[in-house]
């Protein structure tokens, strides 16, 4: 039975990864604008490369599509080369910052602890964090999943000073390695399973808080699958790359979602 006992917004996420210049991140907006006029009731976001955030900030506005980071420093500033703080990206207009993301654990070995200090500092400049965690294929063949999320959940959420812990901006994004950019989604209900898990363990940590804090799915979310996952009592949104990169796709996603209700 599906309960509505809070009152989560939906949010759908695009994650552009390492692609769009700014000038076609302006192109994407322009045309995705014409195809959904406006949005009530649910939160649209674009996480876009550092180089367009600015010109996407000045394009939107305060219309109802918010802009996203896909990484940051831990630290205000200081000796880190190539590396961006939360108060730049505040300044550029960023509302929500990813963290975690499995490809920068992969490729960039981002750890736990570095998870759990980006997290505090996102929190303390008031930027919304999206907390990324998932497991991999072989986790998940090893009857792991619940141990990783565990284990990357509990150990971001560590760095979150007690004053932060409250706050609803917190957004968790479930996200299986396995599915990321594979065609290869999880079932609606694994990722339900895992959505409800992680609820209960954001209930250990935050309390009451927990039931403010939105759960995402990524991993492979088409027009075809997204509201077997948005649908979900626990699940509510999703984080979209590959399926994010074409403004008819992701305008469709967000149709989807709207005309669902948010939720099935
Ligand atoms: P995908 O990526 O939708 O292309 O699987 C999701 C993500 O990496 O956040």
């Amino acid at each position: 039975m599906k309960v509505m006992e809070t009152s989560r917004r939906p949010l759908l996420a695009a994650n552009w990864k390492m692609h769009k210049t700014a000038a076609e991140a302006e192109g994407f907006i322009n045309r995705f604008r014409q195809n959904v006029a406006d949005v009530k009731g649910m939160d649209v976001v674009i996480c876009a490369p550092f180089t367009a955030l600015h010109r996407l900030a000045a394009l939107l506005g305060a219309g109802f599509l918010q802009l996203g980071a896909q990484n940051m420093h831990w630290d205000k500033d200081g000796p880190f080369t190539g590396e961006i703080s939360a108060p730049m990206l505040k300044e550029a207009g960023v509302r929500y910052v990813l963290i975690g993301h499995s490809e920068r654990r992969m490729h960039f070995a981002e750890t736990v602890e570095m998870t759990a200090r980006k997290l505090n500092a996102a929190s303390h400049f008031g930027l919304q964090p999206v907390l990324c965690i998932g497991e991999n294929e072989k986790q998940r063949q090893d009857g792991r999943t619940e141990a990783v999320l565990r284990e990357q959940l509990l150990g971001a959420l560590d760095g979150l000073a007690e004053r932060d812990k409250g706050e609803a901006g917190l957004v968790i994004a479930y996200e299986p390695v396995w599915a990321i950019g594979t065609g290869t989604p999880a079932r609606g209900e694994d990722a339900a399973i895992a959505a409800s898990f992680i609820r209960s363990l954001l209930r250990q940590t935050l309390g009451e808080a927990a039931a403010k804090v939105r759960i995402l799915y990524g991993g492979s979310v088409g027009p075809e699958n997204i509201t077997d996952f948005t649908g979900r009592p626990d699940i509510d949104g999703a984080l979209v790359g590959g399926s994010s990169l074409k403004d008819e796709v992701f305008a469709e996603l967000v149709k989807a979602v709207l005309s669902s209700g948010g939720r099935g």
